[in-house]
């Protein structure tokens, strides 16, 4: 993750090729619900001002985030998946009877699945990214981009080109599980 920025802007062309690597990520019946809202520019404040009033800036270890030149908020469609289960060649699961229907929320995993795809495009354009649960501030930057109620915001992403200092998050020093401690070779 990238959490410092210089403000250059990123092309139209750069960022529509990343989205569009997104969109091959895999997606339950192909359903692809997802949406991305991207403020570009001077135009970030109208996300910053509510998720991250300036009042609560104070101390903030990374004051280089609010330079990023895009943010963008990832969302999620759980009725696109349940009219999408609803047809014919789906209508043996049961899960077009609602999203109380779904074991495991399909809209969140293929909507994870894409910006992780999106995450690792930036990464290979050289640019950084960061994704961050917004915390603070929902319905007011719901109210203030126009975000359709019934969409599910999985978090937003700052994108641009990274700044020369990096400064690690404050997780980054936990260590990373080694495969030994995941794999469950043969069951658990
Ligand atoms: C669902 C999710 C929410 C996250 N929220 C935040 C956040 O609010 N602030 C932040 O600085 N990083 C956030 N992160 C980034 C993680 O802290 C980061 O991916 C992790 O510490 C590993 O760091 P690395 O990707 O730089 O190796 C989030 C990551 C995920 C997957």
């Amino acid at each position: 993750m990238t959490r410092s920025f210089r403000p250059d802007p990123i092309d139209a062309a750069i960022l529509d090729g990343l989205v569009d690597l997104a969109s091959r990520s895999p997606s339950a019946g192909k359903a692809q619900g997802w949406h991305l809202v991207v403020l570009e520019g001077a135009d970030t404040e109208r996300f910053w001002r509510h998720a991250f009033p300036p009042e609560r800036r104070g101390g903030f270890r990374f004051p280089g985030l609010f330079h990023a030149p895009v943010v963008a908020l990832a969302l999620v469609d759980p009725a696109a998946y349940v009219a999408r289960y609803g047809e014919a060649d789906k209508a043996r699961t049961g899960l077009g009877a609602g999203p109380e229907a779904w074991p495991t929320p399909y809209w969140t995993v293929d909507g994870s699945m894409a910006v992780m795809t999106l995450l690792l495009a930036a990464e290979d354009a050289g640019l950084g990214a960061l994704l961050f649960a917004v915390f603070h501030g929902e319905a007011e930057v719901r109210a203030e981009l126009g975000v359709p109620d019934g969409l599910q915001l999985l978090g937003a992403i700052a994108l641009g080109w990274p700044a020369e200092e990096r400064p690690p998050g404050r997780s980054a020093s936990r260590p990373r599980r080694p495969p030994t401690e995941i794999l469950h070779r043969g069951g658990w």
